[in-house]
């Protein structure tokens, strides 16, 4: 069956709702937007193919036909792209199809394998423990945001990678800016520059003591810059996209998580009582609270048939992963946060050849940050209503500005 009606590019979790964060899909939405493939008119005036059932984004993310690289005319966009972001992408691996973006993903995907994720667990162990003593420090009550979901995965990151944590509130300033789909191309353009600046300067330091550390920055100078397999604009890119990815994600899920569970103790006690429970409940966190909300973008190269309709060469999708994520075909009661449910099926972390490199990291990160909160702060509480929060309403990954606890 196919579909010719324009609707506006649906946002979900929905921006401003009255309902607050964990608002379920109501009939009509459901109706509107978890269904067939459907035309939708986005920000910039062009329009797009939604996808949003489970097997069609599926079947879309996994097919070569469909491109990340934002440079391609009449790929689909937010907002306008300032032409000097689309030609200083160099190293940015998620927005490149084919061998380009396998040859960069493959010099990382060892570095984040589980069982590499495994051995630095005790580094995830320590720096939690920090937090939570910063925390404790802080005294209740305190804002659960700045002083442990946020720090957490900014310190693993900075340590994996070589990057100073000393840095963190000028990085995750310009990282904020560059996932607000709100911010003007200049400031967009300038902050991406500046962090660009940042690493290709602390490159230019590591470059200059080759065999001094152990990070991840200084084996890539020595075993693929220096024997000319890898550029430094294409490192840049590679550690910016990495500097992102691997913090505000993770931190946005964590608040996420802490608001949603404390508000059901008896969930929230599971985390604790039946920690082998934890790895479980962090899928269906993931699957429920879907953080990537407007979507994974993609153009088509040839014709595709995804779900019934043809998408022609040269025509844009929107991947609603947080929508596949709420699908009845394949998750019982999706709008019911579940914490026995095994929601491995869940999209999150996309799919296909692009699916996320650092899911072993963040699933560890949020189960050891999850259950040891749990442990040592049994009765914490938030001491603000949903709907008064303050969450990123621009932000292409949704989260949580601060989330005040007591205990
Ligand atoms: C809960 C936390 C996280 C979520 C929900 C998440 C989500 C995603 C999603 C949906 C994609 C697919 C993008 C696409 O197909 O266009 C992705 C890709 C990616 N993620 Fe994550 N991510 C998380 C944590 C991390 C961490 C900790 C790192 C860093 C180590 C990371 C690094 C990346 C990279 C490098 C890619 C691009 C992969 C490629 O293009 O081959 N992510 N992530």
């Amino acid at each position: 069956m196919t579909q010719t009606m324009e609707t506006e590019l649906p946002c979900w979790p929905p921006v401003n709702s009255a309902r607050g964060p964990f608002t379920p899909l109501d009939d009509a939405e459901r109706q509107r937007y978890v269904g067939p493939v459907t035309r939708v008119l986005l920000p910039t005036g062009a329009t797009a193919w939604l996808v949003s059932r489970h097997t069609d984004v599926r079947q879309l993310l996994r097919h070569p036909a469909f491109s990340s690289d934002l440079q391609r005319p009449g790929f689909p966009l937010l907002r306008p792209l300032p032409p000097e972001v689309a030609m200083n992408n160099q190293g940015a691996f998620i927005r490149m199809d084919g061998a380009a973006h396998s040859r960069l993903r493959r010099m990382l995907t060892a570095e984040f394998m589980i069982k590499n994720v495994r051995r630095i667990e005790p580094l995830i162990h320590r720096t939690v423990d920090e937090a939570l003593a910063d925390l404790a420090t802080a005294g209740s009550p305190a804002d659960l945001v700045s002083t442990f979901a946020l720090p957490l995965p900014s310190k693993v990151i900075c340590h994996l990678l070589g990057v100073p944590y000393a840095d963190h509130d000028f990085f995750q300033s310009r990282s904020r800016l560059l996932l607000n789909r709100e911010v003007p191309p200049e400031q967009f353009q300038h902050a991406a520059q500046e962090l660009r600046d940042y690493l290709g300067a602390l490159i230019d330091t590591k470059q200059a003591h080759p065999d001094e550390a152990d990070d991840l920055l200084s084996r890539l100078i020595r075993e693929r810059v220096a024997p000319g397999e890898l550029g430094i604009d294409e490192l840049v890119g590679m550690t910016l996209l990495l500097l992102i990815a691997g913090h505000e994600t993770t931190a946005n899920m964590i608040g996420l998580s802490v608001l949603l569970l404390t508000r059901h103790p008896e969930q929230y006690a599971i985390l604790r009582e039946r920690p082998e429970l934890a790895a479980g409940m962090v899928d269906e966190l993931l699957r429920y609270l879907s953080i990537v909300r407007t979507g994974l973008f993609r153009l088509a190269t040839e014709d595709v048939e995804i779900g019934g309709q043809l998408i022609r060469a040269g025509e844009g999708a929107i991947v609603l992963i947080s929508l596949a994520n709420r699908d009845t075909e394949v998750f019982d009661d999706p709008d019911e946060f579940d914490p026995y449910r095994q929601a491995h099926q869940h999209l999150a972390f996309g799919f296909g050849m692009h699916q996320c490199i650092g899911q072993p990291l963040a699933r560890a990160e949020l189960r050891i940050a999850l259950v040891e909160l749990a442990r040592r702060f049994p009765d914490l509480r938030v001491t603000a209503d949903p709907q008064e929060l303050s969450t990123r309403d621009s932000s292409i990954v949704f989260g949580l500005d601060t989330l005040p606890v007591t205990w």
